[in-house]
């Protein structure tokens, strides 16, 4: 890990393990532009690449083609309005009305470890395990500081990075838009990587050619949401999962986003990602100053799975807090599919009682603890026990789950309020509302208007209190709706533009205060299913409902594409009944269990109620879970293939860090007659190793047990036809 300055070329080199990333200066106006970013070089001498001998490229020369130059150079970070035409990083609207803006070098720092974002999620590292590079920009007419930040770290390929804008003139100045990144590079014939989904379908993978033009994925929900994810690689056609260059960029940021890639006329692209522009106006007085959220960048030369395992290894190290960061999580079991809103003290403990027979260590009581919660038509916001349901009160249910040998955790919605509460009764101002709109309501509620802090402190001192009460020690944090009617009863007409951002704002303050006032809690996110799977949301709990779509199958497509991005330690996975719930397929337990191993593991299940053979396989799922979790949680993840891709079985592997074991998971979603069986060929092996099947047992028509990592890796394994649809097996490789 290195940050060079060449002074006399005028070029900044940072280099992680195995890429370079170069900015150089130019022009006696100090343009900042990009170089180069892939493979590790050695050479710093890199100005000759900026093309500036080039016509129209000396603006200084020959300002009379100056728009061209701007419309063409290959900016670190972009202006607007000043005559480059493609979309622009920093858009803003003087007090006058006016919205150029252009930014040139004034100064940088070179700095060990990475300073905190103040109020934001972010990566982070110390002196040892991060450099930093600070390039303060600036516009001289408008007083305006943009400082570039870029952060490496020592044991990543990773390229973190952010901007701040500080305003040093007179007079307020509004910003319209500001991007966390931009990169301007040619294509090289990409193609875009992008997740896609719904309710109960999160995450799903598309790609497709990058193109003259815009493409791009947003939400403009108030959240990250389930339809398109914070998240866009684009690599070479030829990129493959194990080879091949392919770059992405992920927001460390739970709320509205814009990624886009735009390839203008001359076939170059400027990729670039931030909050959405959409309805973000930020005042900026005088003296202050506006931090953007993090945006992690990532250059493998090793394919899609060299960039899947950089994220993981990085949000294992640099992202993820916490007593629970690197420890197993306890298995749960949620009484939210069991029961929905129709449950009491006894009904619970009779779960509790036969959980805790099975192995299972946690009890969750979901929505519909508190108020008069019988249904999603009101109560929230009323944080207080109903104890008409919980006879005896939250003590008395925790301290019995507790005698039992488990753990109790508890379901909040703190950023919601029904108009059904006593809460909206007292407080209408509360909610994010437009002054004389009757407001849209989604599941019968509204959104709390958290950027007022006397809002936020109540919700807090309410949901806190009930935490304080008893010995709960794990927290699903859910967000069932999206936003609209942007208004605040407590902003001002010219910050009402700053709601959006305010409010995400506002979520991450509280879950800061949370964590720190409880922090032996495991806190899980959740969002509607997975809405809100992001980095951002990682910051503050190490695992994240992945979505409210349990089916065995399904799993398999959304898992896969939220492992694109996010180590297996943190999707939030459980086994569920049938017919499932979101689809109604019935799928054979055993490979339920099977998919759920992948994630955080759990049950989601009336154990009281599901027949007996199923009943009898959880501890033999949960020793499973015991044996294997250390290696899913820790190791590397592989993805083999996948049943979006071929219709009929998904396979992926995870790998021990020090080759010494792997897991295989192999699902077969559709039998298919008359077929012979599968090539399967398992990568990431210690290639000189000897590796046995250590479950030998539960692959009878395997004549070999033992094999060589690299035999395995490229001849492969021939995996027999497994009778039925929905059957799946693990295999365990253990290195001699
Ligand atoms: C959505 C979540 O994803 C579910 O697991 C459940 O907690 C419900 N909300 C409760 O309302």
């Amino acid at each position: 890990m290195n940050i060079s300055y060449n002074e006399k070329n005028r070029v900044f080199k940072l280099d992680t393990v195995h890429s370079s990333y170069c900015i150089g200066i130019v022009d006696d106006e100090n343009f900042v532009g990009h170089i180069y970013y892939g493979r590790k070089l050695a050479e710093d001498n890199l100005a000759y690449l900026m093309r500036t001998e080039e016509a129209p490229f000396v603006p200084s020369k020959n300002n009379r083609d100056r728009a061209a130059f701007l419309d063409t150079f290959p900016m670190e970070y972009t202006g607007n309005g000043l005559g480059d035409y493609r979309e622009g990083s920093l858009e803003i609207r003087t007090m006058s009305g006016h919205s150029g803006v252009a930014l040139s070098y004034v100064s940088h720092r070179i700095y060990d470890g990475k300073d905190p974002l103040e109020g934001l999620p972010a990566t982070f590292g110390d002196a040892k395990a991060c450099k930093t590079l600070e390039l303060t920009c600036e516009d001289r007419i408008l007083g305006l500081q943009v400082i570039l930040s870029y952060s490496i770290f020592a044991d990543s390929d990773a390229l973190a990075r952010s901007v701040k804008i500080v305003n040093n003139g007179q007079e307020p100045v509004y910003l319209t838009k500001v991007m966390s990144v931009c990169i301007d590079m040619d294509n090289d014939g990409y193609e875009m990587i992008t997740l896609h989904g719904s309710w109960g379908r999160e995450r799903a993978i598309q790609t497709r050619p990058v193109m003259k033009g815009k493409q791009s994925v947003s939400s403009i929900r108030g959240e990250s949401s389930h339809q398109e994810h914070p998240f866009m690689a684009w690599k070479k056609r030829t990129t493959t999962e194990e080879t091949g260059d392919i770059y992405a960029m992920n927001f460390v940021y739970s709320g509205n986003f814009l990624a886009q890639i735009e390839e203008n006329q001359f076939g170059s692209i400027r990729a670039m990602m931030g909050i959405h522009p959409y309805d973000f106006c930020w005042k900026l007085e005088s003296g202050d100053s506006f931090q953007a959220p993090e945006v992690v960048c990532v250059y493998s030369a090793e394919g899609i799975g060299g960039m899947t395992r950089t994220f993981h290894d990085l949000y294992r190290n640099h992202l993820i807090r916490g007593e629970y960061k690197d420890k197993k999580r306890p298995i749960l079991i949620n009484n939210w599919e069991a029961t929905y809103f129709d449950f009491d003290t006894e009904k619970l403990l009779n779960i509790a009682r036969q959980a805790s027979e099975l192995g299972i260590e946690m009890l969750v009581m979901d929505d519909g603890w508190f108020g008069r919660r019988n249904d999603d038509n009101s109560s929230l916001g009323d944080w207080q026990v109903n104890e008409d349901k919980l006879k005896g009160g939250l003590k008395y249910l925790v301290d019995e789950v507790n005698k039992l040998g488990m753990k109790f955790g508890i379901w909040f919605e703190p950023e919601m309020i029904s108009p059904d509460s006593d809460l909206y009764r007292e407080h209408p101002d509360w909610a994010i509302a437009i002054p004389g709109r009757t407001g849209t309501l989604t599941r019968n509620q509204y959104v709390l208007d958290l950027s007022r802090k006397e809002v936020r402190d109540f919700v807090y001192e309410m949901f806190a209190d009930i935490l304080r009460s008893a010995n709960i020690e794990y927290v699903k944090w859910d967000m069932n709706r999206q936003l609209s009617d942007i208004g605040s009863y407590g902003l001002p007409a010219d910050r009402q533009g700053e709601l959006f951002h305010r409010q995400v704002l506002a979520v991450y303050e509280m879950q800061d205060r949370m964590t720190k006032e409880f922090p032996h809690l495991l806190l899980e996110n959740c969002s509607g299913g997975g809405a809100r799977f992001d980095p951002g949301m990682l910051y503050y709990s190490p695992q994240i409902w992945c979505s409210d779509d349990t089916d065995g199958v399904e799993r398999l497509s959304i898992q896969a594409g939220t492992a694109m991005v996010y180590p297996l330690s943190t999707m939030g996975a459980h086994v569920s009944d049938c017919p499932n719930h979101a689809i109604g397929r019935v799928t054979p337990f055993e490979t339920r269990g099977y998919v759920a191993l992948a994630g955080t593991f759990g049950y989601e299940l009336d154990v009281t109620k599901i027949p007996e053979e199923d009943r009898k396989m959880i501890p033999e799922q949960t020793a499973m879970y015991h044996k294997y979790n250390d290696l899913v949680r820790c190791g590397d993840y592989y993805r083999i293939a996948h049943y979006a891709d071929n219709h009929y079985f998904d396979c992926y592997e995870v790998v021990a860090k020090d080759k010494s074991e792997a897991l295989v998971t192999y699902i077969q979603v559709l039998n298919r007659p008359n077929f012979h069986s599968r090539r399967i060929c398992i990568p990431g092996l210690d290639p000189q190793g000897c590796y046995v099947i250590e479950n030998a047992q539960d692959w009878p028509e395997l004549k070999q047990t033992e094999y060589m990592g690299d035999t395995l890796h490229y001849a492969g394994i021939n995996i027999p036809p497994l009778w039925g649809d929905f059957k799946g097996r693990l295999m365990h490789l253990k290195k001699k």
